[in-house]
């Protein structure tokens, strides 16, 4: 009988500073990774800064680990604006190797589900650079849609691009938000 495949499993936990080594450093100084990024060739000292900035409250970096190594291979993060119940999510696969293989779609899903079964938030956007292809089949298979298309917001590589809206609804969504107490917590 032929082998069943094997099955890719990750973890998503939240970013700690201990994570933020010359490993991951790296990845922001690799011009692959950063092509469609706003921030490159971070120090620690202002990553720490970033995590620590709203974390928590508005602010949900979660580290995308290999089960059951536990390899950190990459990050998926929601900024939130409790006043609209709306989130932005954005998420980088610092580990090329592990590129292609549906690891951006899972934890898309999975800081999906986070997002509006625990923190209650009403509608998830992610902005993306038209030319992004796999970041756009990413949401796609996550299961997000189009929104809205912002044309030629972008300067990219000398010429102006589209910024193209995906989003998600969280069809049980609470109408007023999500209740004060949850927004602490993790
Ligand atoms: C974009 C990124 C998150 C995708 O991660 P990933 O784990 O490779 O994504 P997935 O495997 O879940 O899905 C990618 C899909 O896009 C496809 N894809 C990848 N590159 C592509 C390309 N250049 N053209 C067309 N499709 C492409 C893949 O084949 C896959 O689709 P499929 O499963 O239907 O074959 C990752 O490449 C990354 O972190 N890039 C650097 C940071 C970045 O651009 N982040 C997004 C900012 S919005």
């Amino acid at each position: 009988m032929p082998e069943p495949p094997s099955l890719i499993e990750i973890v998503c936990r939240p970013l700690e500073e201990v994570d933020v080594d010359d490993r991951y450093l790296a990845w922001f100084r690799d011009p692959d990774v950063v092509r469609f990024l706003e921030s490159r060739d971070l120090e620690r000292a202002e990553v720490i800064a970033f995590l620590n900035a709203g974390r928590g409250k508005q602010r949900f970096i979660d580290a995308i680990c290999m089960s059951p190594s536990g390899l950190h291979i990459g990050n998926v993060k929601i900024d939130v604006n409790w006043k609209h119940s709306t989130a932005d999510l954005s998420i980088l696969i610092g580990d090329k190797a592990h590129w292609g293989k549906g690891i951006a779609s899972m934890a898309v899903r999975l800081m999906t589900e986070k997002a509006f079964l625990r923190l209650g938030i009403r509608k998830l956007t992610a902005g993306i650079y038209a030319v992004n292809l796999g970041s756009l089949r990413c949401f796609e298979r996550a299961g997000w849609r189009l929104d809205s298309i912002q044309r030629d917001h972008l300067l990219f590589e000398g010429r102006a691009v589209d910024r193209v809206v995906m989003s998600a609804f969280n069809s049980g969504a609470w109408v007023t938000g999500a209740p004060a107490q949850w927004a602490g917590s993790r």
